[in-house]
């Protein structure tokens, strides 16, 4: 019994990839951290030596009034060697320049830079405000534009993260560790970071990177983020931004003192401060680009919904989330009945505007840890249920996004996004402590498969809806392997597809559909690689976030002695993202004229011959450099009913070393089984199935059949279905373990 007990206690407080923890933060959590210089990659950072006449303040000070009388135009050029001083339109920054000096072995370094040592720097501005600091009487509230200052502030360092927990669910492993905040952690956060290449681009393409951690943790200092890389090798732009976390971040009272999507807000005006500056830094802020993973996927889809954001960028690019997951937002009234419960475990009560008052004053980390543990008191089963969560507020969302993508209502705009091969497995690390151990992977008998299912889908679409018996059967049928159950790898692999589709995957795919149904340009991806320098083992496969260290170039990085076909395949990600920032197509412009530093190439090979070079134009094909130029291979539009006779519908592509492929209706059959099946399902249970007619016509959508096909998701659910099906906590207990001796035997944890 007391395994029984232990285990309970472990899969309820399921913790989800890097988002939050309920473990006790350790007491390193908010220590400094050692060096803010040692940023990504291992790159050499070096001081500017004579860059900035650092010993004349009132030069500066002169030279920023001066500017700032000019405010609605670019800077007048800066005296010669202040490329590092810009005028913002906040006041002036003095930012940092950074040097990749390692691309090229030292020998052929010289002769090897086609524009000399000065085109491996990138300049940084680290820490620029661009909010009030959301603390004491601002706490909770929407963000609150800057205030100009007068001194050159010295943007010279990252930034702190936003408030949140560490999280150890493996304490010391790399795996874990590398997501975990490495600056400061403090409420007083709203800073963001730009990155350009050197010299100062005229009109660079920008791209703004949302970092994601189930809207509970992540920040944009993180090694893994730090952009150096892509902007040497693509000579974009790179900027960074914080935005609040938790209940700083989400709190929503449907009060102006906690209005909820404080967090999306921050990241709103940080859009903002973007297009107002981003000009002096040589961007182009009708060239903007947002990117996002995870939590920040989610919110780049939000943007895309939100009339609040449309007019603050260009293109859209979400890796593994978009907002019609069923993880990702909260309607109103779950959203009250459930921050009224937090907010009365942190021990305030009465009124609204009583409680906020009262929960301003409860002490940070107190606020986080009694509000997990209020949640995941309640929400005891499952996998990517979360806290705080973005809110239909009627300000930044007007509707349930399902709504508002079928109604069109969303940004007319290219995206391009797409999932990755295994991506259930990151949320079982935190939920099933087998996923833990790191080199055996757990069995998967058929009963033990069975048992997992109907935890992981007991309550269904979301907490705290839950699920029927014939939802459980229909889930369980779909992903039986019925070849043969006893398959324990498939069983394993099965189970994995049954997180990844439901929770990433297939959202990412219906909204994929709807704008393609929309006549949108759409480049959908299936990432498929694992990592030959991956922390995790071999058989937890191509996770959740993994895409990440090659969209930011980490294998382009010598030190980290990835494989040559795996630096290819960086470089191709490198060029198809960036071609998109710049052109809304990854395949590049359609007339090659418009080509942009094509000779920008990084060489890593540090045996290879002095006399090597990296001129494209050079015929030479020994050369790595060459190897590393391989030309992209052309990726279709994902498009929808071209040719009504051609099953080829929905063309993507896969991102591999091997190969880059075409792919055609990726997963189609599993995400029509979550995305209409199961509704269906549903509310044939609840009423009869006539009623689809009406509920479709109640929601707008249109009427076929196939239409809820593709764009159907469970959020519907939430505005029609009024059944709720409760199964009680005993039967699921009875059912899920104590049935099982199997289960039982093997519970040492
Ligand atoms: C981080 O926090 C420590 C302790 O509060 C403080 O001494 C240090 O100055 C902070 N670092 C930064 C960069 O703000
Ligand atoms: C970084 O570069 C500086 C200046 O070139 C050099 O003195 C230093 O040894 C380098 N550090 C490393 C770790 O390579
Ligand atoms: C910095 O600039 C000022 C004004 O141009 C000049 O007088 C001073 O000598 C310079 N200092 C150094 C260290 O170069
Ligand atoms: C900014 O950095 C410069 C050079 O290190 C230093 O002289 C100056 O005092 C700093 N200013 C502030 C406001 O910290
Ligand atoms: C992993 O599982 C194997 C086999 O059950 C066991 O011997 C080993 O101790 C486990 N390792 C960890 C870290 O739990
Ligand atoms: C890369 O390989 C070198 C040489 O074998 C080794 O010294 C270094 O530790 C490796 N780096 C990493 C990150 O594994
Ligand atoms: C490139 O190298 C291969 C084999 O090393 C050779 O067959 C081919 O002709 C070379 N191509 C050029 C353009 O030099």
């Amino acid at each position: 019994m007391t395994n029984f007990l232990f285990f309970l206690l472990l899969f309820y407080l399921s913790l989800v990839k890097n988002c939050f923890n309920f473990h006790i933060p350790q007491s390193s959590y908010d220590t400094k951290i050692q060096s803010q210089n040692d940023l990504l990659l291992n790159v050499n950072i070096t001081q500017p030596k004579n860059d900035i006449n650092y010993s004349n303040d009132d030069h500066l000070a002169i030279h920023k009034h001066h500017n700032r009388n000019h405010n609605s135009k670019p800077n007048k050029p800066l005296p010669k060697n202040d490329e590092l001083l810009v005028n913002t339109q906040n006041g002036m920054i003095r930012g940092k320049a950074f040097y990749l000096d390692h691309h090229l072995p030292k020998s052929a370094r010289s002769r090897n830079y086609p524009y000399g040592k000065k085109k491996y720097r990138v300049n940084g501005w680290l820490g620029i405000p661009y909010a009030e600091k959301p603390i004491n009487d601002l706490r909770f509230k929407r963000p609150v534009p800057v205030k100009n200052w007068d001194n050159v502030i010295n943007a010279t360092e990252l930034p702190n993260s936003c408030f949140q927990l560490h999280d150890t669910v493996i304490t010391g492993f790399d795996g874990v560790e590398i997501w975990n905040a490495n600056t400061n952690i403090s409420e007083d956060c709203l800073y963001l970071n730009i990155w350009t290449p050197y010299p100062k681009p005229k009109k660079s393409a920008v791209m703004v990177w949302i970092y994601g951690g189930g809207f509970s943790s992540g920040t944009s200092t993180l090694k893994i983020y730090d952009p150096k890389i892509i902007v040497a090798e693509t000579q974009l732009i790179v900027v960074s931004i914080q935005y609040r976390l938790s209940i700083f971040g989400f709190l929503y009272m449907n009060h102006e003192s906690a209005p909820g999507n404080q967090g999306l807000l921050d990241q709103n005006l940080a859009l903002k401060w973007i297009q107002n500056n981003i000009q002096y830094f040589g961007g182009d802020s009708d060239k903007i680009t947002i990117f996002g993973e995870s939590a920040g996927s989610v919110s780049v889809s939000l943007h895309l919904l939100s009339p609040l954001s449309s007019n603050l960028f260009h293109n859209a690019i979400m890796e593994s989330g978009t907002a019609i997951a069923d993880w990702a937002i909260l309607n109103h009234e779950d959203s009250m009945k459930r921050y009224t419960g937090i907010l009365n475990s942190l021990g305030c009560s009465g009124t609204s505007e009583e409680m906020i008052e009262c929960a301003k004053k409860v002490d940070a980390r107190t606020a986080i840890e009694k509000s997990d543990e209020y949640f995941y008191s309640k929400a005891t089963h499952g996998v990517a249920q979360f806290t705080f969560l973005p809110v239909v507020d009627k300000y930044f969302l007007e509707e349930e996004p399902i709504n508002l993508l079928n109604r069109g209502k969303f940004k007319k705009c290219p995206v391009l996004l797409g999932g990755n091969k295994d991506e259930g497995n990151w949320l079982f690390v935190y939920a099933f402590p087998e996923y833990r151990n790191l080199t055996v992977r757990p069995n998967f008998d058929y009963e033990i498969f069975k048992d997992f299912i109907t935890s992981l889908y007991y309550f269904y679409p979301q907490f705290p809806e839950t699920s029927s018996k014939a939802i459980l059967n229909a889930i369980l049928y779909r992903y039986s392997n019925w070849d043969n159950v006893h398959n324990d790898k498939k069983n394993f692999e099965n189970l994995d597809d049954a997180a990844g589709d439901f929770h990433f995957l297939c959202p990412t795919i219906d909204f994929a559909n709807i704008y393609a149904m929309n006549q949108m340009d759409v480049y959908f991806y299936h990432y498929t690689q694992r990592s030959s320098r991956h922390y995790w083992p071999e058989w937890l496969g191509v996770m959740h976030g993994d895409e990440i260290s090659f969209v930011f170039g980490e294998p382009l990085c010598p030190e980290k002695n990835f494989t040559q076909s795996e630096k290819v395949l960086a470089r191709k990600i490198l060029k198809y993202w960036s071609n998109f920032a710049r052109y809304s197509n990854p395949n590049g412009p359609s007339n090659p004229d418009e080509f942009y530093n094509e000779n920008i190439i990084f060489s890593d090979d540090k045996s290879s011959s002095p006399k090597n070079k990296i001129d494209s134009n050079n015929n030479n094909n020994n050369t790595l450099t060459q190897t590393l130029m391989q030309p992209i291979e052309h990726w279709p539009k994902y498009e929808i009913q071209v040719n009504p006779n051609d099953d080829r519908q929905r063309a993507y592509i896969t991102l591999n070393s091997e190969k880059i492929e075409v792919g055609y209706n990726l997963r189609a059959e599993y995400c029509a089984f979550w995305g209409s099946f199961l509704p269906n399902l549903i509310l044939g249970e609840a009423r009869s199935f006539d009623k689809l007619i009406s509920v479709e016509e109640k929601l707008g959508v249109s009427q076929s059949f196939e239409n809820l096909f593709l764009c159907g998701t469970l959020k519907v659910l939430n505005q029609i279905d009024d059944n709720r099906f409760l199964i009680d906590d005993n039967q699921l207990s009875n059912r899920f373990l104590i049935s099982h001796p199997i289960i039982k035997d093997k519970m040492t944890w």
